[in-house]
């Protein structure tokens, strides 16, 4: 295959992939929380929040069709310890024919910590969300709130996008302290990065527990 080949089957593959995400927008936009997938400088500042060094799982929640995966990748995120949770079926089918090796759970990031103790993750180094929590209802937020900082190390960070100009999640209510890390403007829109850690009195839950 030519460059030009390889040019124009990504150019078409990037065009499916935001059909799609039109198509999902259209049936559920609270859900989808995006018109179309995030731009590069938003999946590569995300990912330039992971500290590898940390022990355990990489988990990307709301994956879609794969910008924020790819990026992860390109950070140097191994495959085997890269956990892609997704909701959607349809993105999810294109989450597994783009990344071989990687794990793609078919799942609601509610269920987070059993879903992935139940794939043998005990705990995770990083969580990178693109879920639209704003438009998500606030039991689910949460029950990914409280099921990301159960799963993660403690020096493990849940990394969070936004459009808006607050932190999506309540900092009081959960107990975290959170660092606004790059606002991304050459996204459509502009969206924020922001990364959450416990405070030290954080009561960690075990999901479930
Ligand atoms: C804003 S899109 C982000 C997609 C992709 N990461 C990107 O940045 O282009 C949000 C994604 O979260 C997924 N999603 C929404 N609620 C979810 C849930 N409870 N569990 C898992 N995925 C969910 C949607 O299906 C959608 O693919």
């Amino acid at each position: 295959m030519t460059s030009h080949d390889s040019s124009h089957a990504s150019g078409a593959r990037r065009r499916r992939e935001a059909a799609l995400f039109l198509w999902k927008w259209l049936q559920a936009p609270t859900r989808i929380g995006a018109i179309w997938p995030s731009g590069r400088s938003l999946a590569r500042a995300m990912a330039a929040e992971v500290d590898l060094a940390v022990p355990g799982a990489i988990v990307e929640l709301g994956a879609g069709t794969g910008s924020v995966t790819a990026a992860l990748l390109q950070a140097g995120v191994p495959r085997g310890r890269l956990w892609a949770v997704e909701r959607d079926p349809a993105m999810a089918a294109v989450l597994r024919e783009r990344f071989p090796g990687i794990r793609v759970v078919e799942g609601d990031a509610g269920d987070l910590a059993a879903i992935l103790r139940g794939e043998g993750v005990e705990v995770a180094a990083a969580v990178v969300s693109s879920l639209p929590l704003v438009s998500l209802p606030r039991a689910l937020v949460t029950r990914i709130v409280e099921g990301s900082f159960a799963l993660l190390h403690p020096e493990g960070r849940y990394i969070q996008f936004t459009y808006g100009l607050i932190s999506p999640i309540p900092l009081r209510r959960f107990r975290l302290e959170a660092r606004r890390v790059r606002r991304a403007w050459r996204n459509l829109p502009p969206a924020m990065v922001w990364c959450y850690r416990r405070l030290p009195d954080h009561p960690v839950v075990r999901a479930g527990g």
